[in-house]
């Protein structure tokens, strides 16, 4: 008898992710308010800064108008899935409010019926780096145990008011980017630079388990018929050598990502991470009745960002800090790198869906993969993305050898299939989409969308299933 799966299965989602801060712009239309990304600058992991000339997400790509246009390119290019995320502060501006704001709901239900009337499905990401900067300001992050009760406020009105027209929730993106500096702002409004780091960003992640949790009750209740899932910052971690201590080194640092897919998927602190925690001195108040609520509503799914492979040594000490540009820790000679300096590594995906389906045995997803590159438009408006075609063809043909080996992988949607704004960098000149959007790092430009060469080709292998990837 031969069980061999070949091929995506039949009913297998294709498509793409954006981020609301990322993409939409009109930052205080509507009655929108700052968000933690709003006051992001350009550079490297932007600077928290208030006095900046240019903040590349007040107009990003003016998704926020454009969406009709854009979700009919993603529809022409065959998705039947797309990824957002609601932006906190359209629902809530300041967070604080008794009542949502009607026109942020109003946006979100067009344009997921949009969506649906196109035949894509609707995944959102309820907290993708955009916490109201109020809260921030007003309560510092989630560190602060509040942030549980504002959360929960703004999760029950989303998914009251839009659960027929969402078809999958993920509580929070990149969850363990909590406690990874400087992105505990974007992930937890923790100011990268506080005292008691260590300690606030774990504090914030357990807030985030419980409140993860909270939102996966809540959805199952009052929506039964979507599912909930987690979402972390995945790279495949190697030993620099087959010396056994750096292959211990390795292990820990894997410890140290799965540590938030365990809790969210398994229901309870791993019992490895408390010796880390005494390691550091980190100290975590649970309140009575966390660790059964955190046991009792575990992920439904999980999804993945999958963009890079990382190499640990036991002599290096493990970066606890994102410290260039390049988010890299030690090279690998035997891997090539995008413009950025991240490493390119097919093999390394592979080799995380069958680690995270061998650990959990729950249904997966990869909800971000792709190439941040410099594109140039010609002058008759064309974008030659064979690099981009190149990379993303071994990524799914990586996708579809695990799948062989027996991994239950349900949906991949690729990172940015429009150009938006770099999250880490806040240029758009990382251009990671099958559309081109024509505006420069400073947002000059007509904002025109241009097809690459790589709509036609992605197109191609959605309309086969991914059969030929040619
Ligand atoms: C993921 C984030 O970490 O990586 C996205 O979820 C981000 O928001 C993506 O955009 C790519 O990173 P960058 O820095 O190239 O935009």
């Amino acid at each position: 008898m031969n069980k061999v799966k070949k091929g995506f299965p039949k009913n297998f989602l294709w498509g793409g992710a954006i981020a609301a801060n990322q993409a939409e712009g009109a930052y205080l239309e509507d009655g929108k308010q700052m968000s933690t990304a709003d006051i992001k600058a350009r550079g490297f992991f932007g600077g928290i800064r208030r006095d900046a000339d240019y903040y590349p997400t007040h107009k990003a790509i003016d998704f926020y108008h454009k969406y009709k246009c854009d979700l009919k390119l993603f529809a022409e290019a065959k998705f039947n899935i797309f990824r957002t995320s609601i932006n906190w502060t359209r629902i809530y501006p300041t967070g604080l409010e008794e009542h949502p704001n009607e026109k942020g709901i109003k946006y979100y239900k067009e344009m997921f019926g949009y969506c649906h009337s196109l035949g894509m499905k609707v995944m959102v990401t309820i907290s993708h780096y955009e916490t109201p900067l109020y809260l921030v300001d007003h309560y510092g992050g989630w560190d602060n145990r509040k942030f549980i009760e504002f959360y929960m406020k703004f999760v029950k009105t989303i998914v009251d008011e839009l659960k027929d027209d969402v078809d999958y929730w993920l509580t929070f993106n990149e969850i363990g980017n909590a406690a990874v500096k400087p992105i505990c702002w974007d992930a937890a409004g923790i100011d990268p630079e506080s005292k008691n780091l260590l300690q606030r960003m774990y504090q914030a992640a357990h807030h985030q388990f419980v409140a993860s949790a909270l939102a996966v009750k809540y959805i199952h209740e009052n929506a039964p018929l979507s599912k909930v899932g987690a979402m972390i910052a995945y790279k495949t971690v190697y030993p620099y050598t087959c010396d056994p201590k750096d292959v211990e080194a390795a292990e820990n640092a894997k410890r140290k990502e799965y540590f938030f897919s365990d809790v969210q998927v398994r229901g309870y602190y791993p019992s490895y991470i408390w010796k880390y925690f005494e390691d550091h001195h980190i100290n975590i108040e649970m309140q009575i009745g966390d660790e059964e609520i955190i046991a009792a509503y575990p992920v439904d799914f999980i999804t993945f960002s999958y963009y890079r492979s990382r190499v640990v040594r036991a002599s290096e000490e493990e970066p606890s800090e994102i410290t260039t540009n390049t988010l890299e820790g030690l090279t690998n000679p035997y891997l090539p790198k995008t413009a950025w300096g991240w490493s390119i590594d097919p093999l390394g995906l592979k080799l995380a869906l069958k680690d995270l389906w061998d650990r959990y045995q729950k249904p997966l997803f990869v909800s971000e993969n792709g190439l941040g590159a410099t594109d140039e438009l010609t002058a008759d408006f064309k974008v030659h993305d064979s690099y981009r075609i190149d990379y993303m063809r071994k990524h799914i043909q990586a996708m579809k050898e695990a799948i062989e080996e027996g991994v239950y992988l349900f949906g991949y949607t690729m990172w940015g299939p429009i150009d938006i704004v770099s999250n880490g960098t806040g240029q758009m000149s990382k251009r990671y989409g099958i559309i081109y959007v024509d505006l420069d790092d400073d947002g000059n430009g007509t904002g025109e969308r241009y097809k690459k060469d790589s709509f036609e080709w992605y197109k191609n292998v959605i309309s086969n299933n991914g059969e030929s990837l040619k």
